[in-house]
């Protein structure tokens, strides 16, 4: 079974004379357990497509089926529930609880799906932050806040890890920590990743790259041998 199949996917924003096509009918089956960049400039629907993935957002038309669900037939607290139980977001903000240390910010996530403490902090050990738990967002740097972020989107177990640009904000060698993080997930919880990037050399980690120009597909490309995010070069 794949983890998406998407078919016709369109989504236009405003309306008459201001209507932008974001997504102009895309066709694309991603598959289950892969670490998948999508790729594009900004502007080309990267987000617009993860919003839609994450039932964030519903299309203006065209179907999205995730394993064997129709997504796009979900109605409000269908969509919430499908992002409480099967999908850990990251973006470029970490959108941490200033006045939480780092196992609350975490569970506060993990608590809306009945998890522990020890989930929390087994989450924070795998992102490398286990002598940080009690550290609050302004006694963390901006690379440990992300980690802290990522372990608050995977301290539930999700089936699906939806990131936007989660390096954008970050200096180089922070930037590869995190994706070293992120790569670890995958290989250690078997987790689909799908990240999206504008960066072709943070592309090169990817099993697959999804290129998107002008919210159509370009190219759908399976890598044989990806690079370990210390190979790198930004
Ligand atoms: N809420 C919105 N209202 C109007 N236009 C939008 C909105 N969100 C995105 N767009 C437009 O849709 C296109 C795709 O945007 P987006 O998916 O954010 O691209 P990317 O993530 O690749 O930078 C852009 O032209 C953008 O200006
Ligand atoms: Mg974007």
């Amino acid at each position: 079974m794949n983890l998406y199949t998407i078919s016709g996917l369109c989504r236009d924003y405003g309306e008459n004379d201001s209507i932008v096509r974001a997504l102009k009918g895309i066709d694309l089956v991603i598959p289950k357990g892969k670490f998948t960049v999508v790729l594009g400039a900004s502007g080309s629907g990267k987000s617009t497509l993860l919003n839609m993935l994450g039932c964030m957002d519903s299309p203006t038309s065209g179907r999205i089926v995730f394993e064997d669900e129709d997504i796009t037939s979900y109605n409000k607290k269908q969509m919430t529930q499908f992002r409480k139980n099967t999908i850990g977001f990251v973006f470029q903000s970490y959108n941490l609880l200033p006045d939480l240390n780092a196992v609350e910010n975490v569970e506060f996530s993990t608590e809306m799906v009945g998890l522990t403490r020890r989930e929390a902090i087994k989450a924070l050990e795998l992102v490398g932050l286990s002598d940080r738990i009690a550290h609050f967002p302004a006694q963390l740097s901006g690379g440990e806040q992300q980690r802290v972020s990522i372990a608050r989107a995977i301290a539930k177990r999700p089936k699906v890890l939806l990131c936007d640009e989660p390096t954008g904000a970050l200096d180089f060698q922070t930037g590869i920590m995190v994706l070293e993080v992120l790569k670890q997930i995958h290989k250690e919880w078997g987790t689909s990743v799908l990240f999206i990037t504008h960066s072709q050399e943070i592309a090169k980690i990817a099993d697959i790259v999804i290129r998107l120009r002008s919210g159509e597909i370009m190219s759908v490309t399976e890598n044989s041998s990806p690079l370990s995010p210390r190979e790198v070069e930004w």
